[in-house]
């Protein structure tokens, strides 16, 4: 086969050129000039044996792609059983959010299972990581280390090991030496990645790649990463708090709604059974401001208490600052509190908080919001056995969220009695009984946290002048 060579192609219009250069010569976009690898010209197809041979669907070997459990269980939970043999793996996550952490002690678990396992690591050195492993107990004669970065190598190190698993950390640090363009770049974790989907397929074992985010959340590299291999998991978590989420973005081989719920410990990552008497554990009760939502993530119920204070603004456009909270929302929230109840909060710095460092960004929440806001403002707690779930609209409405029996049944499980819900809502599961209202102001009445309808607010204004 003829060499390769290098050239510079333009992702929008496909021209190539033959060096890089800030704007393509074809349609003069800039920023789209990619390197890659141009094999020789083929003019037509020819017709081959294929290598494959069709066969009909009924006699496709369904156990072929089996997923074999890492011994991690969240993680396994996430991925529906467990890593499925020739199969890509994408892991993405902040730094120190902790990938490296999680998967060493898959590695172990699978090790100690009696798999081998190839960890190739371009970021942390043999050393380190055997320090590591040390800590996190994962140490195992099936557990081969290697710090190679260069493609070559590394594909000799999964011919040399023959391993069930192969973890590349992270694929950012991988080297083609046939491309120019330095590690990281898009060119280079395209072609690497592709190479590794390669060995995956043709040797049958799982292989599992650290990517790092960006600052906007996205994967650093091009997308099409995302769509070269079978699975993308993404590692969440404030970096301040120990709790880590695990949620799949796409899966070839199962439902991408689980999520897998982790504790940062002395002793690494620890699953979380029941994340929401974790999230509550240190509740208090009888405080203003604060109302528990049943929110779900992917198909997991989580109870999360929201908090907001508010106080008299010293600043001429008072401080809105939401945690784990969407800032649109609350300000929607706000402004829907103001026009249709009568809540004034022009005056008012705002904190609104999801306490546990979870982010709440579901319209379910808007409910609950809305009313530890109003119980901030007037001072009055609302029940400690009541959760409040639905979605506020423009006009002060409520309406009734998905799953709805799900969620309340997770409150019911931690002792919750009412739950303040929308009309439409169905039937409440047994031990916890609907407190039904059909918009905002209802809600707040009906909870005491004002005495009666107020003065709408076109007459309110006049007055106070
Ligand atoms: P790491 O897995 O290195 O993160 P990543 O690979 O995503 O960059 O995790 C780094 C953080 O985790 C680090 O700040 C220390 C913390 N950590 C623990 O708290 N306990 C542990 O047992 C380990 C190994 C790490
Ligand atoms: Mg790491």
């Amino acid at each position: 086969m003829a060499r390769t060579r290098t050239v510079y192609r333009c992702t929008d219009c496909g021209a190539d050129a033959p060096q890089w250069a800030g704007q393509c010569s074809g349609c003069h976009a800039w920023n789209t000039l990619v390197e890659e690898l141009d094999g020789p010209a083929v003019g037509r197809v020819s017709v081959l044996t294929p290598t494959t041979v069709p066969v009909p669907i009924g006699e496709v070997d369904p156990t072929e792609f089996a997923p074999r459990p890492t011994g991690i269980g969240e993680l396994d939970r996430v991925l529906g059983g467990g890593l499925v043999p020739g199969s890509v793996t994408l892991l993405g996550g902040e730094p120190g959010i902790g990938k490296s952490t999680v998967l060493l002690q898959a590695a172990a678990e699978v090790a100690a299972a009696g798999g081998t396992v190839l960890y190739l690591s371009g970021e942390e050195s043999p050393q380190q990581i055997r320090l590591r492993a040390e800590r996190l107990g994962a140490l195992h004669p099936r557990l081969y280390l290697a710090s190679e970065v260069a493609l070559p190598q590394v594909v000799g190190a999964i011919e040399h090991v023959q391993p069930d698993l192969v973890v590349v950390d992270s694929v950012q640090t991988l080297v083609d030496p046939d491309l120019a363009s330095a590690p990281g770049s898009v060119a280079q974790v395209r072609e690497c990645s592709h190479r590794l989907v390669r060995e995956a397929k043709e040797r049958g074992c799982a292989v599992v790649l650290v990517g790092h985010v960006t600052k906007e959340g996205g994967l650093a590299g091009p997308r099409v990463l995302e769509h070269v291999v079978d699975t993308v998991l993404a590692f969440e978590g404030d970096r301040h708090h120990a709790l880590r989420l695990l949620r799949v973005v796409k899966h070839r081989f199962g439902s991408t709604q689980e999520l897998g719920l982790f504790e940062m410990t002395e002793k690494g990552l620890v699953g979380v059974p029941d994340p929401s008497g974790m999230f509550l554990a240190d509740r208090r009760a009888g405080i203003p401001g604060s109302v528990v939502v049943p929110t779900l993530e992917g198909n997991r119920p989580l109870l999360v208490e929201l908090q907001v204070l508010t106080s008299i603004s010293a600043l001429p456009s008072p401080r809105r600052s939401a945690t784990g909270i969407d800032t649109g929302r609350l300000g929607m929230v706000l402004a829907v509190l103001h026009q249709r109840v009568g809540v004034l909060t022009a005056q008012l710095d705002v904190y609104a908080l999801a306490v546990g460092g979870v982010k709440v960004a579901e319209p379910g929440a808007d409910l609950a919001l809305a009313l530890a806001v109003a119980s901030s403002i007037t001072g009055r707690t609302l029940p400690d056995d009541l959760v409040a779930c639905g979605e506020v609209g423009l006009g002060g409405e409520l309406r009734q969220v998905a799953h709805t029996p799900r969620r309340l049944s997770e409150a019911a499980r931690l002792g919750f009695k009412r739950a303040v819900v929308p009309f439409s809502a169905p039937e409440p599961p047994d031990g916890i009984e609907a407190v039904r209202v059909g918009t905002l102001l209802d809600a707040v009445v009906r909870l005491g946290l004002i005495a009666e309808p107020p003065i709408p607010i076109h007459r309110r204004r006049t007055q106070e002048r």
